[in-house]
């Protein structure tokens, strides 16, 4: 980013902050503090009913868990699925539906006012069968930042997180990557392949046979200067974990295939990143990866933006699911997606 437009990126940000805590304001004026009595009005809570368990797996719902978990107020989650007619917002993760194993409740009444809301943290390769979902879905969660309720994995903050390297430490090798689903047709395997005829790759995961805990999963990574952070497929701001826990919390340098690199300049923070396109030829980006870890200053200068920014990871579907409610007022009141496939696949 030049730096004008990154001044023109901060104001942005500036005034969306400002902007929102002015709705935050705005919400709290209507206390009629002024009549002279405190008088406490109680905001309407938001019921949210969790159709079934994204990937089957189930999580305690049970208390008020956006309140106790995030300070969230007013947020009511739920799994009781005879709750369907009272819920503010159903919400249906994608996965289930699209193979059968969970069907949408299309023989009951939906009350008017009810919303649904379409989830999926998967990039379309993984994300078939939407052409049977057309004309019922009022929200998206996805992320997707053209998503009604963006959920994504990870985000960069204002604020440095004072992790700024000061030395290069003692790596034990140049790169590693850690993959577990491999395809050949996939592009990041045909960048592996070429890669790792000018560097050494230290490779984990099933798909070499070297599964990692997720214990070990960090501490191995951060014993090399760099990580494939590759993503399956490239898609529209599908940027997953690889990048935002396997490298930034490992503490490692991320060479990212993904999105376009304005994408990564939107998303991650700032010279935090060596993106494989800025290369004409694998065996120009293994020399880059060579000299930069061999040179002290030019690695750390991939560390420089901790004293600005920090990063923020997102792993808790609780925490996803009470992002409805902060965002409720503000989410369009009629909108209904009339081609999922159409969107989501553009
Ligand atoms: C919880 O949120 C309220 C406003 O909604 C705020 O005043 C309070 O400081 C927050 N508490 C914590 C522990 O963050
Ligand atoms: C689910 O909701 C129904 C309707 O409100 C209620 O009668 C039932 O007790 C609830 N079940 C559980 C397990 O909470
Ligand atoms: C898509 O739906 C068909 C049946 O309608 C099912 O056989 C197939 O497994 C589904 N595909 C996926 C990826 O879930
Ligand atoms: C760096 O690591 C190697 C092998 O892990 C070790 O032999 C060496 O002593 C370490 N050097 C420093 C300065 O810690
Ligand atoms: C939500 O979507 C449904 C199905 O398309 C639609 O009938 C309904 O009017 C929408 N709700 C609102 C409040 O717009």
């Amino acid at each position: 980013m030049t730096p004008s437009r990154s001044q023109a990126f901060l104001v942005l940000l500036l005034l969306s902050l400002l902007s929102s805590s002015l709705l935050y304001f705005s919400v709290l004026e209507q206390t009629p503090s002024l009549l002279g009595y405190h008088q406490h009005v109680p905001q309407r809570n938001i019921s949210i009913l969790l159709w079934h368990w994204p990937f089957g797996r189930s999580f305690r719902l049970r208390g008020d868990k956006c309140q106790t978990k995030y300070n969230i107020s007013g947020c009511l989650l739920s799994d009781n699925t005879s709750t369907f007619s009272t819920a503010d917002v159903v919400v249906f993760h994608h996965h289930e539906l699209s193979n059968g194993r969970s069907l949408l409740p299309l023989h009951h009444d939906r009350p008017a006012s009810q919303r649904w809301v379409w989830l999926s943290l998967e990039p379309p390769v993984n994300t078939l069968n939407l052409s049977q979902l057309k004309g019922l879905f009022n929200w998206t969660m996805s992320y997707r930042r053209d998503a009604d309720i963006p959920v994504p994995y990870g985000q960069t903050l204002l604020g440095g997180d004072g992790h700024v390297l000061k030395a290069a430490p003692n790596r034990s090798c140049l790169l590693s990557w850690v993959v577990s689903r491999y395809w050949p047709q996939q592009a990041r395997a045909a960048v592996y392949q070429s890669l790792k005829k000018s560097v050494p790759i230290q490779v984990y995961g099933r798909w070499n046979r070297r599964p990692l805990s997720d214990r070990k999963l960090l501490p191995t990574i951060s014993k090399c200067f760099f990580y494939l952070s590759f993503e399956n497929s490239e898609a529209t701001d599908y940027i997953s974990e690889k990048l935002w826990r396997n490298a930034f919390q490992a503490g490692v340098v991320p060479v990212v295939l993904g999105p376009s690199r304005a994408t990564y300049e939107a998303l991650a923070p700032p010279r935090s990143f060596i993106h494989v396109s800025d290369f004409r030829s694998t065996a120009e980006l293994a020399a880059y990866l060579k000299r930069v870890a061999a040179d002290r200053r030019a690695y750390e200068e991939y560390f420089q933006w901790h004293r600005t920014h920090r990063i923020k990871t997102y792993t808790d579907w609780i925490e996803r699911l009470c992002q409805i409610c902060v965002q409720y007022p503000s989410l369009p009141p009629n909108r209904v997606y009339e081609d999922l496939e159409d969107w989501f696949h553009s």
